[in-house]
């Protein structure tokens, strides 16, 4: 009998770990390339792939047209593009009387793996979308170079740590948010560090987003009444733009940390042995047995 109870729990066990093998294997495998034609599927009303225009572009090659954090934020909201005034996103709208493409608010895994699909149909060889993407490129470098001087910075630097009042009396970012920077001061923990959030969020245009419509429900009532201007927005992008520039984590740098912490933990055990060493390895009685044997 005792033994017909410990097999059974056994298996029982077997069940459940099996069972719990199984569901780790299905949700790291939960969004693979293949689930792009799933989700492509309700973009086919209005794209095609390689079969002319529908109501939307034909997708063919979009990955040469377009970077990819472009093209993830157009998925997810073509209308915040066209209402921040994104020189791409107006001009499509503008050929597309102004059709307006339905917000996708999918997790990033599964707009990657649209974009995948999307991408396995390119074609080989060059292509014209290089030349319009170079100007583009070169009209961008011209608008960085009006927005970047050092007095945007430090207006925005002033705006970010609330030294300066925002016009319309939202509160300051520092109040939620920590940036690293030589002149900055411990910021608040309720939100994400900043530092790096200009290169996470696809640069100038991506943070001009955020400002004005801040997707982040506590961030989104923090200015909803007290809109961050125009140029109080550009000024933080500035800022953001150079504490980013600022603080490179190279491969080397991060090499170099663990190069000092082993060398640390050496020194480090080096001065524990020798304070081990001149430890009385005898005890006290065992000197005054020694006197007193003299
Ligand atoms: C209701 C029709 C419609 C649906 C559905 C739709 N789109 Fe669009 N899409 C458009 C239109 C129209 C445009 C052109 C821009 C505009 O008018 O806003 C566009 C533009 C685009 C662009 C930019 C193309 C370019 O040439 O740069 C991409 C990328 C895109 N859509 C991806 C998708 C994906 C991915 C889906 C499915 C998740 C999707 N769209 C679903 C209508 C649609
Ligand atoms: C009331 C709190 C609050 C204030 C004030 C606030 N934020 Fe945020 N912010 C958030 C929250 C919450 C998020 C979402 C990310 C998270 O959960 O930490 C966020 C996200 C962001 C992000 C995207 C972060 C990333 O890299 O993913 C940026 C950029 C940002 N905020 C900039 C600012 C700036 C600039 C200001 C000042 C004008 C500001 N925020 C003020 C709460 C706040």
């Amino acid at each position: 009998m005792k033994i017909d109870i410990g097999s059974s729990n056994k298996r029982k066990w077997l069940v459940i770990i099996g069972i719990i093998v199984a569901t780790l294997i299905f949700n790291t495998n939960s969004v693979s390339a293949q689930d792009g034609e799933l989700l492509f599927q309700q973009c086919r009303a209005c794209h095609s792939i390689g079969q002319g225009k529908l109501l939307g572009p034909d997708l063919l090659d979009v990955g040469k047209r377009r970077d990819a954090v472009w093209m993830k934020n157009f998925i997810k909201s073509s209308q915040t593009m066209v209402k921040i005034g994104d020189a791409q996103a107006v001009e499509l709208f503008e050929e597309y009387n102004k059709l307006v493409m339905i917000d996708y608010n999918l997790p990033d895994a599964e707009i990657n793996a649209i974009i995948k699909y999307i991408d396995s149909f390119s074609t080989e060889g060059t292509d014209n979308g290089e030349a319009s993407s170079s100007a583009a490129d070169s009209l961008a470098a011209v608008y960085l170079a009006t927005i970047d001087t050092e007095g945007n910075r430090v207006r925005g630097k002033e705006i970010f740590m609330g030294e300066r009042n925002l016009k319309n009396g939202g509160t300051a970012c520092i109040s939620c948010h920590h940036v690293n920077t030589s002149e900055s001061i411990q910021g608040g923990l309720l939100a994400i560090d900043l530092t790096k959030s200009f290169s996470r969020n696809g640069g100038l245009p991506g943070i001009k987003g955020i400002l004005e419509f801040p997707p982040y429900p506590a961030m989104k009532d923090a200015y909803q009444h007290a809109a961050i201007t125009e140029e109080e927005s550009i000024q933080l992008q500035v800022f953001l733009m150079h504490a980013d520039e600022d603080n490179v984590i190279s491969e080397s740098s991060l090499f170099d940390l663990v190069k000092q912490g082993i060398i640390g933990a050496m020194i480090l055990l080096v001065i524990i042995s020798l304070v081990w060493f001149k430890r009385k390895k005898r005890s006290v009685n065992y000197d005054i047995i020694q006197r007193q044997r003299r």
